[in-house]
């Protein structure tokens, strides 16, 4: 899909308050095509506590895909595999390897949404759907966002089935404990070079979202690379979608570099919450979750800069968990390697202490740790 069209944007003139013409209520699902969704779903079974919730395949009726739905707190995640050579999920998976297709949002209206939103300027990817089976029935429908990535809205106010319709309860007999994640705090895209503002320009006009808070390249930058980031939210707050570009530097921005490997703009990362950092990425690390090591020094100082916090620094220091503190209160954030062998995907575990701001604080520290990891792929 082209953004070229799209006029550039005045900042001046996003108005303060999102109008929230949709409304969204939450995220519904993130769906990812990947090569291999059994083992997928084992992996985020095993390493991140996600549990067996639906299934759809070949035994109900599917017949080019394979999806597993888990599910942890209010997060749903569905791995979607091609099972044929025709299939067109897989040249997005030859493209970008595994990463996120769909980040589908929960409305009352979905066919609403379609309306308005494409009339407001965006490409439609699906005109609305019913679909239905014996418990109830399904709206969805869908557009495109940046890159590959597309929107679908889903109204499921009457549905009570396990997931969407064509999907059955996944029973499994291997069902390991929860690591206590709760929900998605954000969804952050990579987008390319001066793409930033018209993606901005896209959820302000397309989706009536709010910029909450802007960075520079300033602001986020050490002394070999930087990126622009601009959060935007949609009304009530649920759904907040920082847009990262890269922005020139001594040597290659790790947005450039997520950019040359998935080909193109996606999903970078996905923040989940937790009520106690400490005990999710205690029980994350010993399953094997990889997190992006911070130098110890960055604790020697860290109290001076954010003052003083509930938890006991040893434990954080020793996990590499980050802090940052904003008028509100402050954050307690770590963010893993990319949990694909492409340096792009990776998830962010965040507890938020009143604060809620995005980390800005921690981005030199937690930067200056990414590009000892580029360092090692010699692609800085
Ligand atoms: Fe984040």
């Amino acid at each position: 899909m082209e953004t070229t069209s799209q006029s550039p944007l005045n900042l001046e003139k996003i108005v303060p308050e999102a109008e929230d013409f949709l409304p969204l209520n939450g995220t519904d699902y993130v769906e990812l095509f990947v090569g291999n969704a059994k083992q997928s779903a084992h992996f985020y079974k095993t390493a991140f506590g996600f549990q067996s919730e639906a299934y759809a395949g070949l035994e109900t009726g599917e017949k080019d895909r394979t999806s597993y739905v888990l599910r942890q707190g209010k997060i749903r995640l569905v791995l979607t595999t091609p099972m044929t050579a025709e299939s067109p999920i897989n040249e997005h998976i030859r493209k970008h390897g595994d990463g996120v297709k769909v980040v589908a949002l929960w409305v009352d209206d979905a066919t609403k949404s379609w309306e308005e939103t494409t009339k407001r300027g965006a490409k439609s990817f699906m005109e609305p759907e019913t679909i239905e089976d014996a418990h109830g029935k399904v709206v969805r429908s869908g557009i495109h966002t940046y890159g590959e990535t597309v929107h679908i809205f889903i109204e499921r106010k009457n549905y009570n089935g396990i997931f969407l319709p064509g999907y059955k309860k996944w029973e499994s007999h291997y069902n390991p404990e929860s690591v206590g994640l709760k929900y998605i705090d954000h969804m952050v895209g990579n987008v390319g070079w001066g793409q930033m503002n018209t993606w901005v320009d896209f959820y302000a006009r397309v989706m009536g979202f709010a910029q909450l808070i802007s960075f520079d390249d300033k602001d986020i930058s050490t002394e070999y690379t930087a990126l622009m980031s601009k959060v935007m939210s949609n009304g009530n707050g649920r759904i907040k979608f920082p847009i990262n570009e890269p922005a020139e530097g001594k040597k290659k921005s790790q947005i450039e570099e997520y950019i040359d490997f998935y080909d193109g703009a996606g999903v970078q990362h996905i923040a989940v919450a937790t009520d106690n950092i400490i005990e999710t990425v205690t029980a994350l690390v010993k399953r094997g979750v990889e997190f992006l090591y911070v130098p110890s020094t960055y604790y020697d100082t860290v109290l001076d800069r954010v003052g003083e916090i509930d938890e006991d620094l040893e434990p954080l220091k020793e996990l590499g968990i980050l802090i940052d503190r904003d008028d509100e209160g402050y954050l307690l954030q770590i963010f893993t390697k990319p949990v694909v062998d492409r340096p792009t995907m990776f998830f962010e575990i965040i507890q938020r202490k009143g604060a809620q701001s995005f980390g800005k604080g921690n981005f030199k520290a937690l930067f200056e740790a990414i590009e000892r990891e580029q360092e090692s792929r010699g692609t800085l």
